[in-house]
């Protein structure tokens, strides 16, 4: 029963956190542009940090979900398609950091 309880809150943690992520990721694509200034870069450099706080939060709810509680990790590990997901949120994350190195 309380196993039951903490993987639905781990679950509803993980899809907050991707909606924030999704969230801060289009403000950001919407409010970058070539050339910005005073406030707008501050309030920009705010929604980049929702954004990697955000992110962080996606992979830590989401390795309690394959590792600690729900189902056994095994049913994910299996899973090419989880295998697909990890890679692409790695790819992700490579590419963010390359675009701040830019910066
Ligand atoms: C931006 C990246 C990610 C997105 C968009 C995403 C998306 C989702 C969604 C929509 C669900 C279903 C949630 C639900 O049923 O309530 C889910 C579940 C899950 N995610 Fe992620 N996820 C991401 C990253 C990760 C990462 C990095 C891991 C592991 C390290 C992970 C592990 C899992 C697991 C194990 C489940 C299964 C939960 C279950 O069976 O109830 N996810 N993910």
């Amino acid at each position: 029963m309380i196993s039951k309880m903490y993987y639905e809150l781990v679950r509803l943690l993980h899809f907050a956190a991707i909606f924030t992520f999704a969230g801060a990721l289009v403000i950001e694509n919407m409010a970058i542009k070539p050339q910005i200034t005073g406030e707008d870069t501050r309030n920009l450099a705010k929604v980049d940090a929702v954004s990697g706080v955000s992110a962080i939060f996606v992979l830590i709810f989401g390795l309690a979900l394959w590792l600690w509680v729900g189902k056994p990790s095994e049913f994910y590990s299996s899973n090419p398609i989880f295998h697909a997901k990890l890679g692409l949120f790695t790819l992700m994350v490579v590419f963010a950091y390359r675009s701040h190195d830019i910066l």
